[in-house]
């Protein structure tokens, strides 16, 4: 079979870091095109692991037939990019969250759909091992059903992570849309659905800027959930844990709590109410400073490969999307809002 030809738009963090690495250990897949208007972050990619540099993503599209495209570029180009290689007969793997609109989210979904291609989300949280290990933990039904739950992500922001440090593009309204919410908010949507299976039927958010200087989006929310099933939860997202980052959800049940994330060590945390006690050590979660394997690369170009539609679809992300959106018009309005 010949090799998967892929391209990258967006040459930060997020792809020097996992996509392209990832890529580039996947033997089904050979990189050929970079996009950055910053050429030289493209340059550097295309010395290092083959293809060529571009300083326009749109010039990439119109030189080369990629097979698939990774969107790993700020928030706002997500759609744009995603649309545009769609219509290039090409497979996209786009970052999160997926858009800015629900509009332009279900424009990438009908842009995919319609050039008969896959669109997926790289919603990596779902296959971090501790979350793998707790889905299998709550679909075995020895929890019973889940009743309450927290779950939330906090860093000391992204000026330790973007490319550009404190001038990056995370910090500005016009490029991101949102803030903590989009960057790590929409992560903990999109994993509250998966381990329980469930969709969210109302949200509450509090949502503001509180210590960043100079930026005009969020740095912190805490968002109340409540589930179709009528599980009651909270979610929290935070630029501003400069100190104890938190990436924990902790699942109370009918017979029994699951903790993810809470003990070093005991990645999960089965408690049940006979009184037994099951610790679990199935590998840390990725942080900013310790990077580990997504996996999201592997399962786009299995999906691909396989010709089988990609689980974290783009109608996935977009109700994640819509619980983080939701959460906004919440904020704005001072008002419980329904989801559809
Ligand atoms: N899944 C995850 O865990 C995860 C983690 C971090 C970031 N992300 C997402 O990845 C995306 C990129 O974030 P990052 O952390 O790599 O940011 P970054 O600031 O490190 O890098 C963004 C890159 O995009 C480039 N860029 C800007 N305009 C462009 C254009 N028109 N064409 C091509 N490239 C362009 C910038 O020059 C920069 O090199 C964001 O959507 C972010 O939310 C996801």
């Amino acid at each position: 079979m010949s090799k998967i030809k892929v391209a990258v738009f967006g040459c930060g963090a997020i792809a020097q870091r996992r996509h392209i690495p990832e890529y580039a250990e996947n033997p089904n897949v050979e990189l050929i095109a970079f996009a950055d208007p910053v050429i030289e972050r493209a340059r550097e990619m295309a010395e290092t692991y083959g293809g060529k540099a571009y300083s326009s993503y749109e010039e990439l599209l119109a030189n080369e037939k990629p097979d698939a495209v990774s969107v790993c570029a700020p928030n706002d180009l997500h759609a744009p990019m995603s649309i545009a290689a769609a219509n290039a007969g090409a497979h996209v793997l786009v970052e999160k969250p997926m858009a800015g609109t629900e509009e332009e989210a279900k424009r990438m979904i009908e842009a995919a759909a319609g050039n008969g291609v896959y669109l997926m989300v790289a919603h990596n949280q779902r296959l971090m091992p501790p979350h793998v290990k707790a889905k299998e933990l709550l679909d075995s039904g020895k929890l019973g059903r889940v009743l309450t739950f927290r779950t939330a992500f906090g860093h000391p922001g992204p000026e330790g992570w973007s490319v550009d440090g404190r001038d990056s593009w995370f910090f500005r309204k016009k490029d991101a849309i949102m803030g903590a919410m989009g960057d790590l908010g929409v992560h903990k949507s999109d994993l509250i659905r998966y381990l329980l299976g469930d969709e969210v039927a109302e949200v509450t958010g509090f949502i503001g800027t509180i210590h960043k200087e100079g930026t005009d989006v969020d740095d912190n929310a805490v968002c109340i959930l409540r589930m179709k099933s009528g599980a009651i939860g909270t979610l929290t997202a935070s630029w501003t844990q400069y100190k104890g980052g938190d990436n924990s959800t902790v699942l109370w049940c009918e017979n029994g709590v699951l903790k993810i994330g809470t003990v070093n060590g005991d990645e999960v945390i089965v408690e049940l109410t006979n009184g037994s006690v099951e610790t679990y050590q199935v590998g840390a979660m990725a942080t900013n400073e310790k990077q580990v394997p997504s996996g999201i690369i592997d399962a786009f170009v299995e999906s691909i490969v396989t010709k089988t539609p990609p689980s974290i679809s783009g109608e996935e992300g977009l109700r994640s999307l819509k619980v983080i959106l939701a959460a906004f018009e919440s904020q704005a309005m001072g008002q419980v809002i329904q989801l559809g």
